[in-house]
């Protein structure tokens, strides 16, 4: 048979794979998110995410370390606060020596060249679970902003390296730039969840915070999955306001998103490889249907391959070690 073309010749080998592999992922590509709860010495299971904990500041800094030496450059800070001091607009968000903050001290303290980032909304801080101010059955964008941006200051001055809305309030990435400008906060760069999608791979994730929604849907804010078009609006706006990252969140089912915007900016690009995405992987593995470890560094890879400079993944502490050896 005389064929001109033979790709598989370029698969010979493990060696010639190597040498022509496209996309490499590396611990440092990797943001751990990390759940944070008061206590000492606490290391609290979570439903729907085998292998991740909440951990006590104590423990918070042990682990970080870990990361850190595995090659992660990056934490995404979350907290379990108590419900008695929840309300309606999230005062305990913007309380100075909340349990947030003093997370955020505790790793630049101990380890500072990690880079620190955490989430700002004010969902894990409302009784109704919701990223806003919630009046009359309606999350107020406006009166959000204003608290958005007094959560960014708290975390700037705790000394936070970036701070990272995940509420998808119009005007937030320009309201909290302005606001950290205002008050000498320059260098606290913004990373923005700029195509984040009223998904239904949220579930676990809302357990390890306790922000499960009594009333309504997120709708009104995050984006319908069907749509792509506004997620390329959303970029442009947030990057027009002084993003200095964008992300995309979930990852896999929105890969085409991460294309789309990675063609069409200049800015890091990260995608966030959520809650019931591992969940998803974890369970299949534990029936013993999917090898879970392989299935974790395929989607990790793909996920890079579609234009993600960085991923937010439960999953950065297992990778890292299989990457670092
Ligand atoms: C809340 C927030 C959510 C996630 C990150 N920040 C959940 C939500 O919008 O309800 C989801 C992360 C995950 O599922 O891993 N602002």
């Amino acid at each position: 048979m005389l064929l001109t073309r033979r790709p598989r010749r370029n698969r010979k080998t493990a060696s010639i794979r190597d040498l022509i592999r496209e996309t490499h992922l590396h611990p440092s590509d990797l943001v751990a998110p990390l759940f944070v709860v008061e206590g000492k010495g606490e290391q609290q299971k979570i439903e729907g995410l085998p292998d991740v904990y909440r951990f006590s500041l104590d423990l918070l800094r042990k682990h970080t370390q870990i990361l850190f030496d595995l090659g992660v450059r990056a934490v995404d800070l979350f907290t379990k606060v108590d419900d008695s001091t929840k309300d309606s607009i999230g005062k305990e968000a913007s309380r100075k020596g909340n349990l947030l903050q003093r997370a955020i001290e505790t790793i630049k303290n101990d380890l500072p060249e990690m880079c620190v980032m955490c989430d700002v909304a004010l969902d894990p801080f409302t009784d109704h679970g919701h990223d806003g101010v919630f009046i009359d059955d309606e999350v107020k964008n406006d009166e959000t902003l204003e608290r958005l941006a007094q959560m960014s200051l708290l975390a700037a001055e705790a000394g936070v390296d970036i701070v990272a809305p995940s509420d998808m309030m119009d005007g937030r990435v320009g309201f909290i730039r302005q606001a950290l400008d205002a008050s000498g906060f320059t260098q606290v760069g913004i990373c923005s969840y700029t195509a984040k999608y009223a998904s239904s791979l949220y579930g676990p994730f809302r357990q390890a915070v306790g922000s499960g929604l009594k009333k309504g849907d997120k709708r009104s804010y995050q984006m319908d999955p069907a749509n792509v078009r506004e997620a390329m609006l959303e970029a442009a706006l947030d990057e027009a306001e002084g993003a200095d990252m964008l992300m995309v969140k979930p990852a896999l089912p929105y890969l085409d998103v991460l294309t789309k915007i990675r063609a069409k900016t200049n800015l890091p690009l990260a995608a966030y490889h959520v809650s019931g995405e591992y969940a998803m992987v974890k369970a299949a593995a534990e029936k013993g249907w999917i090898d879970g470890d392989a299935v974790m560094m395929e989607s990790h890879l793909s996920i890079k391959r579609a234009g993600a400079d960085m991923i937010f993944s439960y999953a950065t502490e297992e990778l890292a070690k299989k990457l670092s050896t």
